[in-house]
């Protein structure tokens, strides 16, 4: 079998998304659905709100009452964390294990992810972006790709950084060139197979921008953003750092100002000891 139909077969062996992350999405997204909707929704599912409430009474959020309802929870939270909450904790069982080819020990991606797809609703809200969950669920699952592709990175991860240091590849186009396949077209792939909108697919095989019409996509191009804010502040983590195409004028057109990208990086770096100590705590 070539490394392709391989890559492709274990698209079928990752763990599933529940079916009501759709649904929270598409209420979170429609702005003629109530705030009861989305509680009732939450709240048919037993093992959400119960992982939920756990969460939101966990000395960590710090709550000074005991909360025992997702009404409960939103009053006090407030709707976009309760959403985002619900989908952290339902996106995250695939990217928590070690990507041994990407040089990511265990939680290093899962805990990335979670602080871009922060920087991301951040900077999305700062351009009154709408769609803020999408954002958010887009950046959590961005890198879904490196989870199967990781081990047959470590396989030729040689020829693919030959490529990067001597053809001046990005490292996303030298997977696709050693392994006919790279990770953000697969995460496009694993998100059509989830049943994830057209342009959560979009969003996800684009966040380095290999269209170059999604830098016209401000969802897409926000993204791509805030992955790169993490890869410039995150220096030292994965093999493939900073070995991605900057675009200069998408971070001219968000960042006119040098002073905002470095107090995003800051709010990066918060975030990052935010759920870094949040792990530590669990
Ligand atoms: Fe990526």
């Amino acid at each position: 079998m070539d490394s392709l139909s391989s890559i492709l077969k274990k698209v079928k062996q990752l763990d599933p998304i529940p079916t009501v992350i759709h649904k929270v999405l598409d209420l979170a997204d429609n702005p003629e659905s109530s705030l009861k909707d989305l509680v009732a929704v939450v709240e048919r599912d037993a093992a959400i709100t119960a992982n939920l409430l756990k969460t939101v009474n966990s000395a960590h959020i710090g709550l000074p009452v005991k909360v025992d309802s997702i009404q409960q929870a939103v009053s006090m939270l407030g709707l976009q964390q309760v959403v985002e909450m619900v989908l952290a904790q339902n996106l995250g069982s695939n990217l928590k294990r070690s990507q041994k080819g990407y040089g990511l020990a265990k939680g290093d991606l899962w805990c990335q992810s979670l602080t871009v797809a922060m920087v991301a609703r951040t900077l999305a809200r700062q351009r009154d972006l709408m769609s803020l969950p999408a954002i958010y669920t887009a950046a959590l699952l961005k890198d879904i790709g490196k989870v199967i592709l990781h081990a047959f990175v470590a396989d030729q991860i040689e020829a693919i950084q030959q490529s990067v240091a001597r053809r001046g590849m990005s490292f996303v186009e030298a997977e696709k060139e050693v392994l006919g396949m790279d990770h953000a077209t697969l995460g496009g792939i694993i998100a059509k197979q989830w049943h994830f909108s057209s342009h959560m697919i979009y969003m996800i095989e684009n966040h380095h921008l290999p269209d170059p019409a999604a830098r016209n996509d401000p969802a897409t191009a926000t993204l791509y953003l805030a992955d790169m804010v993490a890869m410039m502040v995150d220096t030292g983590i994965g093999v493939d750092r900073l070995a991605y195409h900057v675009h200069q004028d998408v971070f001219n057109d968000f960042f006119p100002d040098k002073q905002q990208l470095k107090s995003l990086m800051i709010t990066y770096k918060g975030l990052q000891r935010e759920i870094q100590g949040f792990f530590k705590a669990d």
